[in-house]
């Protein structure tokens, strides 16, 4: 942070009347939050703005002061974005940065700014519109995962990988399958996002410090001026009430959660031992010293990160829990976990996007594990049910013994003999057989509603499909 040269700090802080002593340099350093809550300074100076046509609007500010004021208000926005703001400590936080530069700029017409109105309400009317800012972000960029998931299934709608159970290779799957599940954890990702949106946007601004204020304020024009549907009914809830920010917070968390998981399976599936997928080298890094190492780090970072966004909730359920009524001081700290977790969102959905998007499969090691892993065991047992009336656990016991089999002499239900299958049983053998242990035929068994059979695939695509067309014409 710039320090402001000390001709710059004002003398007196804006609530300096009562006090006699300045703040001790540990009560400076303890208080500040500009070093964080600048990330507010949009949200900050649009309430403002809104704040300052209300009281236009209710007689408390000429037209003429309030043209000023606005004028203060771009002034103050190019200044921050072009890099040219001075922050102190001494002032604290984005709100009074704001409102001592707009004194500065336009002389006293700047001290009437803060009229029917508290830093309580203000913070609490920023960091919902911060949310909802955010929120819209994180929305459109869980569309853009979305349909790079979809799109993918797509290419891979006939590549069969293993699935697993005890991540021992279970049955064989189509890749879409495996693709799409991932899109159904970010389609209700989203939905929570929409959820934590549609409590988030409210109107707490005007409710003053926490009882209310001492003006005719018109809580309805500034609902209307910032596009919020409804106006909290209690202004001691809205000034120190936080169920948004965790709901927020558990989105993201999900999110994070679903996140992290798909790069497991990456890092997973694109280790030597497994070898299913590929990165292109763009998303990967290699070693100082081992020149044949490719290494899956966005797939890492991000399952690391989400470490940070569970930490977050954690954190704000725990600073919420205990606080008596109505603003505590503690609520300061409630945006670090905020803005933590929603760079955290953004960021790491950015690069699971990117790496779907240029993901690859490998069908022949998938092949391999397949075969290796006697991924069609349980279709061979149901064969013998279905088509030649053994017992259900007869079945599994021969199946199983052909199995053991293999093991011992290191072939598959494939490479392994006739003559040796047909010792365990005399339907271990010819054409039947083939199709019985075959990957696809596997796959395409799969017919229940939701399976990983070829023609239930295209009805999940179809649906997911249709999930995107609904989110874009909204
Ligand atoms: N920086 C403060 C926060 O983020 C603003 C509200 C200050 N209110 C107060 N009563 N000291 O919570």
């Amino acid at each position: 942070m710039k320090e402001s040269k000390s001709n710059q700090i004002p003398s007196e802080k804006l609530w300096g009347g009562r006090f006699e002593e300045k703040a001790s340099p540990i009560m400076e350093r303890i208080g500040e939050s500009i070093s964080f809550d600048r990330k507010l300074y949009k949200e900050d100076l649009e309430g403002s703005r809104v704040h300052a046509k209300m009281l236009k609007s209710i007689g408390i500010l000429d037209s003429q002061e309030l043209d000023q004021i606005l004028d203060g208000l771009k002034t103050i926005e190019s200044e921050i974005e072009s890099g040219k703001f001075t922050y102190t400590s001494e002032l604290e936080d984005i709100h009074m940065h704001v409102e001592h530069r707009l004194t500065e700029l336009k002389g006293d017409v700047g001290k009437k700014l803060h009229t029917a109105r508290s830093r309580n309400d203000q913070v609490a009317q920023d960091v919902r519109l911060y949310i909802r800012n955010r929120i819209r972000e994180i929305l459109a960029i869980i569309e853009i995962l979305r349909e790079a998931l979809l799109e993918q299934a797509k290419v891979n709608l006939d590549t069969i990988i293993p699935g697993y159970t005890h991540l021992q290779v279970a049955q064989p799957i189509r890749a879409s399958h495996f693709l799409l599940a991932y899109f159904w954890m970010f389609t209700r990702d989203r939905n929570l996002f929409e959820f934590a949106d549609s409590t988030n946007d409210e109107l707490v601004l005007g409710s003053g410090a926490m009882a209310g204020v001492n003006y005719e304020n018109d809580r309805d024009f500034l609902a209307k001026e910032l596009g919020i549907p409804k106006i909290s009914p209690n202004s001691m809830d809205a000034v120190s009430g936080r169920d948004h920010m965790l709901q927020f917070l558990f989105a993201c968390t999900q999110t994070m959660l679903h996140a992290s998981r798909f790069c497991e399976d990456l890092i997973l599936y694109t280790s030597q031992e497994f070898g299913l997928v590929r990165l292109p080298d763009s998303l990967t890094t290699g070693s100082s010293i081992m020149p044949q190492k490719k290494n899956p780090d966005i797939a890492e970072l991000i399952r690391g990160k989400a470490a940070k966004t569970i930490g977050n909730l954690n954190h704000l359920a725990v600073l919420l829990k205990g606080l008596p009524l109505t603003y505590n001081r503690d609520l300061q700290e409630d945006k670090i976990s905020l803005f933590e977790a929603s760079d955290t969102v953004l960021i790491s959905l950015e690069g699971l996007a990117a790496m779907v998007k240029q993901m690859s499969f490998r069908p022949e090691k998938a092949e391999r594990s397949l075969k290796d892993g006697f991924s069609t065991a349980t279709d061979l047992a149901d064969f013998l049910v279905g088509q030649k009336q053994v017992p259900f656990r007869t079945a599994h016991e021969l199946v199983g013994k052909l199995v053991s089999e293999c093991v011992k002499t290191n072939e598959n239900l494939f490479t392994i003999s006739e003559s040796v299958r047909a010792s365990i049983s005399p339907h271990f053998t010819g054409e039947e057989y083939s199709r019985a242990i075959s990957l696809e035929l596997s796959a395409d068994k799969k017919r229940s509603y939701g399976g990983t059979a070829r023609d239930r695939q295209l009805e999940q695509m179809k649906l997911a499909s249709e999930s995107i067309d609904s989110k874009k014409r909204k």
